[in-house]
């Protein structure tokens, strides 16, 4: 039975109800909405709509009707109410008969709506930030292993100077902090209960809507109720902060799509998450990561959807404002997917450290040392740099690092060159030089593994 029958003579088309109804989605608001339910039936109390025994009657139905959600959610798509409120509604009349009629007093499903959407993307935010937190750990943890596993840096995908794989692993280890505070500050915004704006100018029960916040452990009430039911800005925002990270795990699987690579061969990826091709027996493809990679556009898309949709929407709730929730819903899960499934692609990941060594040492990536070399012994830096540029060039013409050219040979690009400048120019030296907070020298990756490990023990 839909809620609103008495105005209308004729059924709805099926044709139409199907293209209405948003049961099939929405379900997954059932146990925001009941617990909702429970806080509105306390409110009604508290202005003596309902009596303390009715309360109490309504508050077991729905308490009731909640585990049996928990414990079979599919159950709901069995019905062919129109939406999960509706649906709510009805169950809890089959409960308690015509008493569960009165629970709707005062509301709307303008209000209810605004209000479950918040509390489910506080629930699935908190599990979010779970995960991200599963993933720094990981991060971390490889990156500790990999203190001492050179690895080539490139900008413009050239080798450009080594680094080492701790200090990629930290790298992203950044990114995901900032996802997380990104995260953590929009759920803080979103933390405002719309319940009792009713349907758009407010309800015209003496509710202290503070006291129903704090009872859904909200911060607060909203304060505007047009603006309460109408709003959805922590849907784009979490939609943009899911974006943004899943933007930095597409360059994570970018990165790692490369270094398994069969020119690269830097690492090799476990046969768990690899998969073979129907054709060619010899393939290893690297399909967790690149699915990753793939799935970003799918929530960059849910993320222009919805701001597609509410632009220019007139106030207050317009039904447009029902596409927000499969967007959002199918976001926030392909996120927390790319966020285990980047966890379980470092699982028996195999470093090939020699392979990593022997691609830093190559492309000229030590040119910088000999520069610095040169600026060390008096020369100006721009100098230098046009030595070293003339150096790499004759280098090339002989088909041999810089370190492999003999003194006399250096010396013909500057006379200040010694002996001395074959120990600056071994990989050691050139990650030892980068001794700056932030930089790769080892006292300082050590550090940042400590640091980073500590503030996880924070987060906990
Ligand atoms: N199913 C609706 C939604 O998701 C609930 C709100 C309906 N409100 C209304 N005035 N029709 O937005």
């Amino acid at each position: 039975m839909a809620l609103w029958g008495g105005r209308f003579t004729q059924a709805a088309d099926t044709r139409f109800k199907d293209f209405n109804d948003s049961l099939r989605f929405d379900y997954r608001l059932a146990e925001q909405d009941i617990i909702g339910s429970v806080a509105w039936s306390k409110a009604l109390l508290s202005v003596n709509v309902l009596t303390q025994d009715e309360q109490q009657q309504l508050e077991a139905a729905l308490n009731e009707l909640k585990a049996s959600v928990v414990a079979d959610p599919e159950q709901i798509l069995r019905s062919d109410a129109e939406d999960i409120h509706s649906w709510v509604e009805q169950q809890l009349i089959d409960r308690v008969g015509d008493l569960g009629k009165k629970l709707h007093t005062g509301r709307s499903r303008n209000d209810q709506v605004a209000t479950d959407l918040k509390l489910w993307c506080r629930a699935q935010g908190e599990v979010l930030l779970d995960a991200l937190q599963r993933l720094q750990t990981k991060m971390v943890e490889v990156a500790q292993a990999n203190q001492t596993t050179v690895l080539p840096g490139y900008t413009h995908l050239q080798r450009a100077q080594p680094v080492t794989f701790a200090h990629w692993c930290l790298a992203y280890l950044e990114m995901f902090e900032r996802d997380s505070s990104r995260l953590q500050d929009a759920l803080q915004r979103l933390n405002t209960c719309p319940l009792g704006s009713g349907a758009l100018a407010g309800t015209a029960y003496a509710i202290d809507r503070e006291r129903l916040a704090q009872s859904l452990d909200f911060q607060r009430a909203t304060r505007n109720s047009l603006d309460a039911v109408s709003d959805r800005d922590h849907v784009m925002e979490l939609m943009s902060v899911a974006s943004i990270s899943m933007l930095h795990l597409s360059r994570l699987a970018e990165d790692l799509i490369f270094y398994n690579s069969g020119e690269a061969g830097f690492i090799e990826l476990a046969d768990t998450v690899t998969s073979g091709s129907s054709l060619m027996p010899q393939k290893k493809n690297p399909d967790a990561l690149e699915l990753i990679r793939g799935k970003t556009g799918r929530v960059y898309g849910a993320l222009a959807g919805m701001m597609m949709t509410v632009k220019a929407l007139p106030l207050a709730y317009n039904k447009d404002m029902q596409e927000d929730k499969e967007g959002l819903f199918d976001a926030l899960d392909t996120w927390y997917d790319c966020l285990e499934m980047t966890a379980l692609c470092f699982e028996g990941i195999q470093i090939n450290g020699e392979r990593t060594l022997e691609a830093a040492k190559q492309g000229y990536a030590n040119a910088t040392e000999l520069a610095d070399y040169l600026v060390a012994k008096g020369i100006p830096f721009r100098e230098a740099h046009h030595i070293v540029g003339v150096a790499v060039v004759g280098a090339i013409a002989k088909g041999c690092a810089l370190e492999e050219l003999s003194l006399d040979e250096l010396r013909e690009f500057s006379s200040v060159i010694d002996e001395d400048v074959y120990g600056t120019l071994t990989i050691d030296s050139c990650l030892k030089q980068r001794c700056a907070l932030g930089g790769v020298s080892p006292e300082q990756v050590a550090y940042a593994v400590k640091q980073a490990q500590q503030r996880l023990d924070e987060q906990d």
